[in-house]
């Protein structure tokens, strides 16, 4: 159910967002044109999407720690896949959209923070020439996850257990670069903040992170403007479900709200 405050900011987007008319840095404009309008053909993913209809049907359930903001939609411990499936996940439009970035990077290191059943990471892994590491902090959901992975035959992704908080600081120790990051577990304000910092010692200007449900709450809506109007970005494009970051200097500070 749609809460007041994501009600507030969803007439917001709709208000400020502009179309590629206003888009007048060529920069963006390749990116909207290359990269937002997409092009892919959805049927590349079908394995993956047959996957997420079966975990849709699935009335299995498994314990759940859960390790962040908690769901605005489910109680309790015991949660069933298909529960997980509906409210969890990426929906596939931007799973395609996150595809979509790393193919226009041509991305090698990929990190997801928040893995949950493995549907997204799965389209991150697509390409056999990207490397995928993925955080999950749920044993039984890290579990079904890695079964996901089994079944694809993925060899590109590795499933990091356990909590962020204590997982993430041996990783970042990594000098190697990464190319792209999804943040995408834990939505409250400091953690959001916290994963964005650290992982900054392993970014480059070519790098981009995406940050999903910037508008879920108030306190997401302020990491996402802290973060989108730090120092340390060089530009910015709101989609309303995600957030995505720029750090190349030459983007030279501009901020988009546009629409999928
Ligand atoms: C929104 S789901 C991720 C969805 C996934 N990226 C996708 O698109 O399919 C968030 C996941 O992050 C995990 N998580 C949240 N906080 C965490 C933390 N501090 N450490 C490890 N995992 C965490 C939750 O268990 C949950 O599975």
């Amino acid at each position: 159910m749609v809460n007041y405050h994501q009600l507030k900011a969803f007439i917001k987007h709709w208000l400020t967002s502009v179309d590629k008319h206003s888009i007048h840095s060529p920069f963006f404009f390749d990116f909207y044109n290359k990269v937002i309008l997409d092009k892919t053909d959805p049927g590349q993913f079908s394995e993956t999407e047959q996957l997420r209809s079966n975990l849709l049907v699935n009335s299995t359930e498994i314990e759940i720690i859960d390790f962040g903001a908690g769901s605005k939609k489910l109680n309790g411990t015991k949660r069933k896949l298909l529960d997980i499936a509906s409210t969890s996940l990426t929906p596939q439009k931007f799973a395609r959209l996150y595809y979509n970035i790393i193919t226009y990077q041509k991305a090698k290191n990929i990190v997801e923070l928040g893995t949950s059943l493995g549907i997204t990471s799965l389209y991150l892994a697509k390409s056999k020439a990207c490397h995928v590491t993925t955080f999950e902090g749920s044993r039984s959901l890290a579990d079904v996850a890695i079964t996901n992975f089994e079944y694809f035959e993925k060899q590109n992704i590795e499933l990091i257990e356990g909590n962020i908080n204590s997982t993430l600081q041996e990783f970042v120790q990594n000098p190697a670069k990464i190319n792209f990051v999804l943040i995408d577990a834990n939505h409250q304000y400091a953690p959001t903040l916290r994963y964005f910092n650290m992982m900054m010692r392993r970014l480059n200007e070519k790098s981009i992170v995406v940050l999903d449900d910037i508008h879920w709450s108030e306190e997401m809506e302020r990491a996402w403007n802290e973060l989108r109007t730090s120092q340390l970005v060089y530009g910015s494009i709101d989609l309303f479900r995600c957030g995505i970051l720029f750090f190349d200097p030459d983007i030279n500070r501009q901020h988009f709200v546009l629409n999928l």
